[in-house]
């Protein structure tokens, strides 16, 4: 059984298969007078693949930095697994609180960014294995026992040992990829993750992405400006346009059918672009 099947085999499965692995209900996030997510709701089953697009500064970054809880949210719920994770009507302290119910919660999710940030001083693996030990409490052994199979999930077995300094753009990004699936989320946040990467490594990571998502039950959020990845990857696709979810559906229907003139302008602007 190779390493994502086995992956997708975790004892990870949601309390119930019809509750969904996060919620947006009437989500509003504001900063300072600006509003820039404008009632927001959309209901992510497990396991889904949904892909986000629209144009600069239309609000993707933000609305997964809110379901990160690195943004509290001003207006409406966001739950995951059916738990409210940040309410509009807490104030931001009490979004930003980290007790332990709201660390598990939290923990549910991970997020890999657009610059990678690995610890310079630390190999691959290292880095990999560094959170599971720190946050998860695992042993040294254990650890580096979990670390050594993510590194290998994304690729990377033969670079284990490496000092990031030794590795490619791509490489340091699968690292990053593997340091958050270590931490065994349900839901996966990927943000233009291949936008800081020469052209030529590209590839690889969109691979990466590309089997996770074809071999795992992990439910996955992808902000992207790739709209063949985006097709190719994506379960559903949700169009922001100004805060607001303009248009969201099938892959194929948003590509080949949007019924929204914005999202067809959009599309039209993006492919005119290449
Ligand atoms: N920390 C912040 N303080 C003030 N305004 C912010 C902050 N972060 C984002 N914004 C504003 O919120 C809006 C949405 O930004 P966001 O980064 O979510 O857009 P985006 O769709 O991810 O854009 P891009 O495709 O360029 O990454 C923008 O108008 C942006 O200027
Ligand atoms: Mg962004």
């Amino acid at each position: 059984m190779n390493a994502i099947a086995d992956f997708s085999a975790a004892d990870k499965q949601p309390a119930s298969p019809e509750t969904p692995a996060c919620e947006f209900v009437h989500v509003v996030k504001r900063f300072g007078a600006v509003t820039v997510l404008r009632d927001i709701s959309i209901v992510v089953p497990h396991g889904e693949k949904l892909a986000l697009i629209g144009p600069s500064g239309s609000g993707k970054s933000t609305l997964l930095r809110t379901l990160m809880t690195l943004e509290p949210i001003d207006g409406g719920e966001i739950k995951v697994s059916g738990e409210t994770l940040s309410h509009g009507s807490w104030s931001h302290e009490r979004q930003r609180s980290d007790n332990a119910a709201a660390r598990a919660k939290r923990r549910r999710i991970g997020m890999v960014f657009q610059q990678f940030n690995l610890f310079p001083h630390m190999t691959a693996v290292e880095n990999v294995a560094v959170a599971p030990r720190k946050v998860l409490g695992l042993s040294h052994r254990d650890a580096s026992e979990r670390a050594h199979r993510y590194v290998e999930m994304v690729g990377l077995g033969g670079k284990a040992a490496e000092l990031p300094a030794r590795l490619s753009g791509g490489q340091q990004q699968r690292v990053a990829i593997a340091r958050s699936l270590a931490m065994e989320p349900e839901i996966m946040l990927f943000d233009e993750v291949t936008s800081a990467l020469d052209p030529e490594l590209v590839g690889e990571v969109l691979g990466v992405l590309r089997k996770l998502a074809e071999e795992s039950t992990l439910t996955m959020l992808l902000v992207t400006h790739q709209m063949e990845f985006a097709r190719s990857f994506a379960d559903r696709v949700a169009f922001l346009w100004q805060g607001q979810l303009h248009e969201v559906g099938e892959a194929k229907a948003i590509f080949d059918e949007p019924r929204e003139e914005r999202t067809r302008q959009f599309l039209r602007a993006v492919l005119e672009a290449r």
